[in-house]
């Protein structure tokens, strides 16, 4: 049983816990050995992100058009959603919930939270990593579908590896 879960908008003080959620979330979720994405991998990619330090987070915060919201726990951060008005379509671009307050509804709480914002007047796109099934079957839940299953959109690693992801859309 875990405390209320209370969703705030997000301030340049989150930007350390939306860092360390984010570090977090990708080295549980994210390496894959069978197509080569190794544990270290995904520590090399954090290394990075530590060294640009906070500023980055910073950037994206105050990012015009985009709004972030963070979900607590008592004074903990456990989780964060951010995401982008554009101009064709408005987009969900990261959401992390840390590994032991996954499963529990704090991501559909997000989710929700952010899709009110957006509105619906254009269609909400977001990029997925194509082996991330659980995230996958979250998305679908909230009427996102797939557009495709190319690997046209990759992220980068440090190390010049690629993680494939997949376009989902909800109308
Ligand atoms: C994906 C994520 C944001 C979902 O948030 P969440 O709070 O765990 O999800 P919820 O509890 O609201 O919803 C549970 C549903 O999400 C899915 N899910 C995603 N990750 C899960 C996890 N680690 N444990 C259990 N369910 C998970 C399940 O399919 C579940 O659906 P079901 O109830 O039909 O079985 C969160 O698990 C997370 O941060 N994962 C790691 C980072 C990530 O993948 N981010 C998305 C990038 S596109």
């Amino acid at each position: 049983m875990i405390d209320e879960i209370f969703i705030h908008e997000a301030n340049l003080e989150n930007a350390k816990d939306i860092l360390k959620i984010q570090s977090q979330t990708w080295i549980t979720n994210y390496p894959n050995p069978q197509i080569g994405i190794t544990k270290k991998d995904i520590e090399e990619k954090i290394k990075q992100w530590h060294k640009e330090g906070e500023d980055r987070i910073k950037q994206i915060l105050t990012t015009p058009n985009s709004h972030t919201w963070v979900a607590k726990c008592g004074d903990k951060v456990i989780g964060f959603i951010g995401v982008l008005k554009g101009e064709q379509y408005n987009s969900i671009e990261a959401v992390h919930i840390l590994p032991e307050f996954q499963g529990k509804g704090i991501g559909t709480k997000l989710i929700k939270k952010a899709l009110e914002w957006l509105g619906n007047n254009k269609p909400v796109s977001l990029e997925v990593v194509t082996y991330n099934i659980n995230a996958q079957r979250l998305y679908y839940r909230l009427g996102f579908k797939k557009q495709s299953d190319t690997t046209c959109y990759t992220i980068t690693l440090p190390n010049g590896k690629q993680i494939p992801k997949l376009l989902m859309v909800k109308e």
